[in-house]
């Protein structure tokens, strides 16, 4: 078994593992990757259960293989609930699925997160493999283990920690992904440009996947169920979560959220982390943290993956406050990822005045 989270190449793909003992796996990247995706099969597997959506198109072929049902899930946040848990289940039930078996999740993290759910409560634990077809879930959603639905009340509030067999990142998938998709998914990049992956830019995308997976294996390996050091992987995201809270994000065509004709289009998950970004790097540089220099670099990524950086015109700070005290970080205080002199980390206890003041200098 291989013992480290660095990327190893073979052929023209990258082999990155995910090591946590006997729950360790590899993460495949690079273009064509998807046609290892038989090797990851687990050999008790007699039949393939495969979640995905209408428009990733992408086939897996296992059908050639073993005994194989395609399903398709609506697109769209909704889609992360517990009735859509309930119709899989139902499902493999149907199919007679066992936990010898196997669920493929083909898709982006939507479906990766529900497909896991799904697979981690099916005869209290069936293998799941995902193909992550979206930047996003490549680089971010498809790794760790963490799935999870929504309830009306939040996001991702039930879940569990359930790891996949291993994952798919084949960059050949990703010539289909429409420009808001790409968008949303270098709010994740920018992200991880902060957390020790060094020259982003300098790389070519196969490279950017590979080291972002790398970056992400060794922080799982090292906090699997988030007791501490994981956290560094929400930087950006506490006040990313109170915009989407507030609702500001959604995806353009869902009923209840921001239509594009009443106003702005809502944020996608990375547009919200990427304001996320900026904002916690000017707390940082208030609080004494990091330099100007440091918040310029964040203000210049985030502008050149064409990302916001400011508050959508109508956000309010008061609120996107109170919000951030409910975070799952939080101790009942607020509690942020913030950069410092020592790199990212946990920080408990910021009063809320810089706080406010730093969201009324983000007002669009
Ligand atoms: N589990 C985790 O650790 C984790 C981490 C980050 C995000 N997430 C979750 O991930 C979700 C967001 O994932 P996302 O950004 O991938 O969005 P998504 O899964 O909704 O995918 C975006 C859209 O792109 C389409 N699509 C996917 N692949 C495509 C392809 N190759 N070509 C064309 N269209 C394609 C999908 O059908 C969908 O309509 C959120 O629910 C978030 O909570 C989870
Ligand atoms: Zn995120």
């Amino acid at each position: 078994m291989t013992t480290s989270s660095s990327p190893a190449s073979s052929s023209s793909l990258t082999a990155v593992r995910v090591e946590l003992g006997p729950r360790s796996y590899d993460v495949l990247v690079g273009p064509g990757a998807g046609s290892e995706l038989a090797d990851m099969l687990p050999s008790s597997a007699r039949q393939a259960f495969v979640v995905t959506q209408a428009g990733i198109g992408v086939a897996t072929g296992l059908e050639t293989r073993l005994r194989t049902t395609i399903v398709e899930l609506p697109a769209g946040e909704r889609t992360k609930s517990l009735a859509t848990v309930e119709g899989l289940c139902r499902q493999f039930a149907e199919v007679g699925l066992t936990r010898h078996d196997v669920v493929v999740a083909v898709g982006g993290g939507v479906v990766t997160d529900v497909t896991g759910f799904a697979a981690s409560c099916w005869h209290r634990g069936t293998g799941v493999i995902h193909v992550a077809t979206t930047l996003l879930a490549q680089i971010d959603a498809a790794i760790g283990g963490k799935t999870g639905v929504n309830l009306p009340e939040g996001k991702n509030l039930v879940g569990s920690f359930w790891q996949p067999l291993g994952v798919i990142c084949d960059t050949d998938m990703l010539a289909t992904l429409p420009p808001a998709e790409w968008r949303s998914g270098r709010g994740e990049l920018a992200k991880y440009a902060f957390l020790g992956v060094e020259d982003l830019d300098a790389l070519d995308l196969v490279e950017q996947v590979a080291r972002c997976v790398a970056c992400k294996a060794r922080i799982v390996s090292s906090d699997e169920t988030e007791g501490s050091s994981r956290m560094i992987l929400n930087y950006g995201h506490t006040l990313a979560h109170a915009l989407e809270a507030a609702g500001f994000a959604g995806e353009p065509d869902a009923p209840g959220h921001l239509a594009a004709s009443d106003g702005p289009v809502p944020l996608r998950h990375g547009e919200a982390v990427a304001i996320g970004l900026v904002f916690a790097a000017r707390l940082a540089r208030d609080l004494g943290r990091i330099d100007a220099d440091r918040v310029r670099r964040h203000e210049e990524l985030v502008a050149r993956y064409e990302l916001p950086g400011l508050l959508p015109s109508d956000a309010d700070p008061e609120r996107l406050v109170q919000l951030m005290t409910r975070d799952k970080k939080s101790q009942g205080d607020l509690t942020f990822v913030l950069d410092g002199p020592g790199g990212v980390e946990v920080v408990r206890g910021v009063p809320h005045e810089p706080v406010l003041a730093v969201l009324e200098g983000l007002r669009d």
